[in-house]
């Protein structure tokens, strides 16, 4: 199987042994304590699944700034997005060697990791702006992953940590969130060699459904593992729970048994298109996928990036930094003239109007107002789940 990032092993920070966890429960009651962002607590489940091999905490404001400047920590390791643990006010743990880390995400604030402490910095604003402006590629406010980032504090607490649970994800999505260990498992019992990875914060259309049939086929590949972000999105994206039962559908009515892994990983979106595709090769590789796709506008949002960005910042990976492959993908859509999904570059003679082309805002409105989109853009049974979905929140009910 293809080897974890930057590491012969997957570097899983959950703490697995009852006793040592218990232990270490036991430790944190004692120890002060930092309520964590959402951000960051979303990293220890990263860490704490070993999809951020090889490494083992919170970065420091030396290697966030050469890793935003470089895509490299200081020692060289390749890592495109800072793994930070940012705060407003650190005034509960100064002078500590030890805390413990609380989750704002769970009722209650319960610790979700003990952390050494290696340094409390400051991030000068200055410092900030650059790595907003080298991860997200602008300063806008207006942007989802730049508000948000630009929300934490500045006070940089670096180290490394023991993760003691993996926060919401396992009660909210069982049977759909995993770890990379449990993915490499998974992919090991399958006997799958080579295995594509999809990555998705949406329910699946027939356009993504065709994008992976085409990766599939192309690459020869033994399985698809479609993995879904399930941490926290901007308003109006689908939530977590409606897309998951949108792409386990589709999955079972349309691609053969035991072709498809369908899993999840618990993660805040940063919207941050090229560097956010790179962040996604490195866990798809520690997850044991041996391609991802990238398609149109990866990872992006409004107009931030070029539709194909996410496909050309890999042409700055230097050799052999990653083991995991690319597969590179055109705007894929329905042609009239074909009858079938096709990649727009492989379709010359088309012109725009061959195509079926909705608008999101189009879709969203034809499914609240109960109307499905048509077979050429969506599955029936795909789109009822959604009008479902819409229409119970127009009511106000939870989906
Ligand atoms: S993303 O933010 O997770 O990238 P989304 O779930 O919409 O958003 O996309 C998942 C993957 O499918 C990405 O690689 C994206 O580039 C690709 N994709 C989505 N729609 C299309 C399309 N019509 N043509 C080509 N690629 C697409």
């Amino acid at each position: 199987m293809i080897k974890p990032h930057g590491a012969d092993a997957l570097n899983s920070l959950l703490v697995t042994d009852n006793a040592a966890r218990e232990r270490l429960l036991a430790e944190a009651a004692t120890l002060p304590s930092l309520l964590l962002s959402s951000a960051a607590a979303a990293n220890a489940v990263m860490l704490g699944g070993g999809y951020f091999t090889p490494l083992s905490g919170y970065m420091n404001v030396a290697d966030a700034l050469s890793v935003a400047e470089k895509m490299h920590t200081v020692d060289g390791l390749f890592w495109p997005v800072p793994v930070l643990n940012l705060s407003n006010d650190t005034s509960a743990i100064s002078n500590a060697r030890r805390i413990a880390l609380r989750d704002p995400n769970v009722d209650g604030e319960p610790v979700i990791a003990v952390m050494d402490v290696d340094a409390i910095e400051t991030l000068s604003d200055e410092q900030k702006q650059r790595i907003t402006e080298k991860v997200f590629g602008t300063l806008e406010a207006a942007h989802p992953g730049v508000a948000v980032f630009q929300a934490q504090g500045n006070q940089c607490v670096s180290g490394s940590i023991q993760v003691l649970n993996l926060s919401y994800f396992e009660s909210d999505f069982p049977g759909t969130f995993q770890t990379a260990v449990q993915i490499r498992e998974d992919i090991a019992t399958r006997g799958w060699e080579k295995v594509v990875a999809f990555q998705t914060r949406n329910p699946m259309h027939l356009a993504h459904e065709e994008l992976c049939r085409m990766a599939m086929d192309r690459l020869d590949a033994d399985g698809i593992a479609i993995h879904m972000l399930l941490g926290k999105l901007k308003t109006g994206d689908i939530p977590a729970d409606v897309r998951d039962a949108c792409i386990r559908k589709m999955v079972d009515v349309y691609f053969p048994a035991n072709s498809v892994l369908v899993s999840g990983y618990g993660f805040d979106m940063l919207y941050a298109g090229p560097r956010e595709a790179v962040l996604h090769a490195v866990f798809r590789q520690n997850m044991g996928a041996t391609h991802l796709i990238v398609g149109r506008d990866h990872a992006g949002v409004g107009d931030y990036y070029g539709p194909f960005d996410a496909q050309a910042i890999f042409d700055e990976v230097p050799d052999g930094a990653l083991e995991i492959e690319i597969f590179s993908a055109d705007h894929t859509a329905w042609s009239k003239k074909l009858n079938k999904v096709v990649m727009m570059r492989e379709a010359p003679d088309h012109t725009p109007e061959d195509y079926v082309f909705l608008s999101g805002t189009k879709v969203r409105e034809m499914l609240g107002d109960g109307i499905a989109p048509p077979p050429e853009f969506s599955r029936p049974e795909v789109a009822q789940i959604l009008m479902d979905h819409y229409r119970s929140e127009i009511a106000g009910i939870p989906a």
